[in-house]
């Protein structure tokens, strides 16, 4: 399984502290945001990883990352999403460099507490589909939300103003290779973008999208509040580190 970690975007939520730089390269106490879902996929053993960066300072990726040595990779793979297209545009950008495996793929301001190896093996024994991992929230119109029927996940509805659950849709998803040919299906929606809350509808009409509720505290980190918060948790009680010391 390939990683896939999804870095773009123009971070308007977070203005003007994105007005010169991309928001995944912002502190999350003591480390830029990109490092945490780095480390979320090495924990996993995903270790054959893709960055899909774009807008300001795209460049600075490389600069502060080189070959993923801190993260005990010996080599990190780049591409170039250009414009505001949406998370299932950038994932699209993957397609060639996945080669037909499956992916594992985060939204590069998701951070985790606890690590996801076990949701990761689940998913490399399920034949094919997709997973996604979900999590009680108090704000649930911010987020993806799932209607949940026993162990089936019945559709998910972005964003809404009356949520069916208070299950969110956490940035972390799993496809089979099949999902390039899904984004291609795609309609831009009411916000001009690619919606990857779509690829997972039509994982849900498929018949093959099955779920886990994560464990450990999660959050998303592109607003002021959320930053505020990824900060604090990270800060009481660690996240999901892999041992910079060991790669020095
Ligand atoms: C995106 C997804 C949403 C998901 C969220 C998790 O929202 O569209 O379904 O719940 O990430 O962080 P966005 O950050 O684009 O508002």
């Amino acid at each position: 399984m390939k990683g896939v970690i999804l870095a773009g975007g123009l971070g308007t939520r977070l203005f003007p502290l994105t007005k010169i730089t991309n928001k995944h390269l912002l502190p999350v106490f003591d480390r830029p945001m990109i490092y945490y879902p780095i480390e979320a996929l090495v924990k996993a053993g995903v270790e054959d990883i893709m960055i899909v960066t774009g807008g300001r300072k795209s460049g600075d990726f490389l600069s502060l990352l080189g070959n993923g040595s801190d993260f005990g990779l010996k080599h990190l793979n780049y591409t170039y999403q250009k414009g505001e297209g949406g998370i299932a545009e950038a994932l699209g950008l993957a397609e060639h460099w996945a080669a037909g495996e499956s992916i594992c793929v985060i939204l590069g301001d998701n951070i985790i507490e606890r690590n996801i190896v076990n949701m990761v093996s689940e998913f490399r024994a399920q034949e094919k589909g997709a997973k996604i991992l979900l999590k009680q929230v108090h704000d649930p119109e911010r987020f993806g939300v799932a209607e949940i029927d026993g162990d089936k996940v019945v559709s998910i509805i972005e964003k809404p103003t009356e949520p069916v659950s208070d299950l969110a849709v956490i940035g972390i998803y799993m496809y089979d290779s099949r999902v390039f040919d899904v984004i291609k299906t795609l309609e831009p929606s009411s916000r001009g973008e690619l919606e990857i809350t779509d690829v997972n509808n039509w994982y849900i009409r498929d018949g093959s999208m099955t779920y886990e509720v994560l464990e450990g505290w999660w959050t998303d980190a592109g607003t002021f509040e959320s930053l505020h918060h990824a900060s604090s948790l990270v800060a009481k009680g660690g996240a999901n580190r892999v041992d910079q010391a060991e790669h020095a």
